[in-house]
């Protein structure tokens, strides 16, 4: 594709920019640290060009892994200034937590599984084995303990404790959560008095972007809150559980889960493991409880409560992704493919808007609530072509690679005008434009 030239050749030099030899920051000043998700969609990028540096890549998360399986979602680099941002975790308060890594306490979405399988793709049969060889004993570990820990109503679905741990961190379903189930008192006055904008001053993010584009002050002190708690609680889940009113069944983070387990059963019939049998039991009866998640009243899948256990009907981009999950029936698939191309909800002139336009959290240029994001288009993409819509994924494929021609790799866009928001030389979206250019199979 030699007309794509220049937007390799950008994308390549953001990667370069960004790295630190055995990871890649998501971003520089905004994002100093090694994210789980993003090491993984960035390694994705990354095959095409340096096999060697995706694969390390991936390794280097797994230093970061907890002793009961758990990935972080970041692991700090200590060598470096912003060395304070661990401080609001303290992860040594668990006992998992690794002794010369400073971590998050939390995790993202299991991206990892897709990410190896993916490197996998680019090489020998015998370099697969070993590559998979290599990765499977991390990856095992994580999968139980997901399920392990994060499954508390046995039924297979794994809840999450943060809004982070989605990777959307401000998408309206948990916003919608937030506000209802988690405002201390303390919330109410600085709203009242609009004190909140006080905490401007502390934040990296509102300096370095433009506020509008962010989260506001009140829901970015909740998500500090929801920290300390979890913090206070030295991250053992059962002391979490035994209080939390804030705990979800994410459907983004469950429907990559649910294809990370297909992953992961592949990676072990190539190198001739059994996975554990409790292992194997969890993953099919995960299968069937997806289904608790689809509204019949709405004809949509949503993210679920869990100590109501009633659905979150707060639509956003979370709606599609069960696409990418790919264990729903080809009715349903159609059903999504309907709103995908819906002018009222996500047809938008650059897809796929990150929150439908119908929805009363629709902001075109902020943060989770509106942009177009080049990770859940390549989600999306995904799990379009694996139903066998070509044609529509060929669409957003196209439009995403143009959007980032046009602007070059900026963390998100406006969907309505493509106009560009967010960080600048983002590394996701400069390696995921990489690999949709270059992906023969897509
Ligand atoms: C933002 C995104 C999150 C990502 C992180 C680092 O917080 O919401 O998904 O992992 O930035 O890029």
């Amino acid at each position: 594709m030699s007309e794509n030239t220049d937007v390799l050749d950008q994308a390549k030099a953001v990667l370069k920019r960004n790295d630190q030899k055995s990871f890649t920051i998501p971003a520089e000043g905004l994002y100093p640290h090694q994210w789980l998700w993003d090491s993984c969609f960035i390694a994705i990028g990354l095959r095409h060009i340096d096999i060697d540096r995706a694969q390390t890549e991936l390794k280097s998360l797994i230093r970061g892994q907890w002793s009961n399986g758990m990935l972080p979602h970041m692991i700090f680099d200590s060598s470096h200034w912003y060395n304070q941002d661990s401080s609001i975790w303290r992860s040594h308060l668990s006992l998992y937590a690794p002794d010369d890594v400073n971590t998050s306490g939390i995790t993202q979405p299991p991206v990892l599984a897709e990410a190896v399988v993916k490197i996998g793709e680019q090489l020998s049969l015998a370099e697969r084995r070993t590559w998979y060889q290599q990765m499977y004993p991390s990856l095992l570990a994580y999968h139980q303990w997901l399920f392990h820990e994060r499954d508390p109503k046995g039924d297979g679905l794994v809840i999450q404790l943060h809004p982070y741990e989605t990777g959307l961190d401000s998408t309206p379903p948990w916003i919608d959560q937030l506000n209802k189930h988690y405002m201390p008192w303390w919330a109410s006055l600085l709203k009242a008095t609009k004190l909140d904008t006080v905490v401007n001053l502390f934040r990296r993010d509102t300096r370095t972007v433009p506020p509008g584009q962010r989260m506001d002050n009140l829901h970015a002190l909740l998500y500090y809150d929801v920290i300390r708690k979890l913090r206070d609680r030295h991250y053992d889940i059962d002391k979490i559980l035994a209080k939390s009113d804030f705990v979800i069944a994410d459907l983004t983070f469950n429907s990559i889960f649910i294809r990370a387990n297909q992953h992961l059963m592949d990676i072990a019939k190539l190198i001739h493991r059994d996975l554990p049998e409790t292992l194997t039991a969890k993953i099919k009866l995960s299968h069937n409880s997806f289904e608790e998640l689809w509204d019949a009243y709405s004809s949509q899948y949503y993210s679920r409560n869990l100590p109501t256990n009633k659905l979150i009907k707060e639509p956003s981009i979370a709606a599609l992704m069960p696409l990418y999950a790919g264990n729903i029936t080809k009715e349903r698939a159609k059903q999504l493919v309907a709103d995908l191309g819906d002018e009222k909800q996500f047809a938008t002139k650059y897809p796929v808007p990150s929150v439908p336009l119908n929805s009363k959290y629709f902001d075109p240029q902020r943060y989770w609530q509106g942009p177009l994001w080049l990770n859940t288009n390549w989600l999306i993409i995904d799990g379009l072509k694996r139903y066998g819509y070509d044609k529509h994924a060929a669409i957003i494929q196209q439009k995403s690679i143009d959007v980032v021609a046009r602007h070059s790799s900026y963390e998100y866009f406006n969907p309505q005008d493509s106009s560009p928001a967010g960080a600048k030389n983002f590394s996701w979206t400069a390696a995921l434009v990489i690999d949709l250019i270059l992906d023969k199979t897509k």
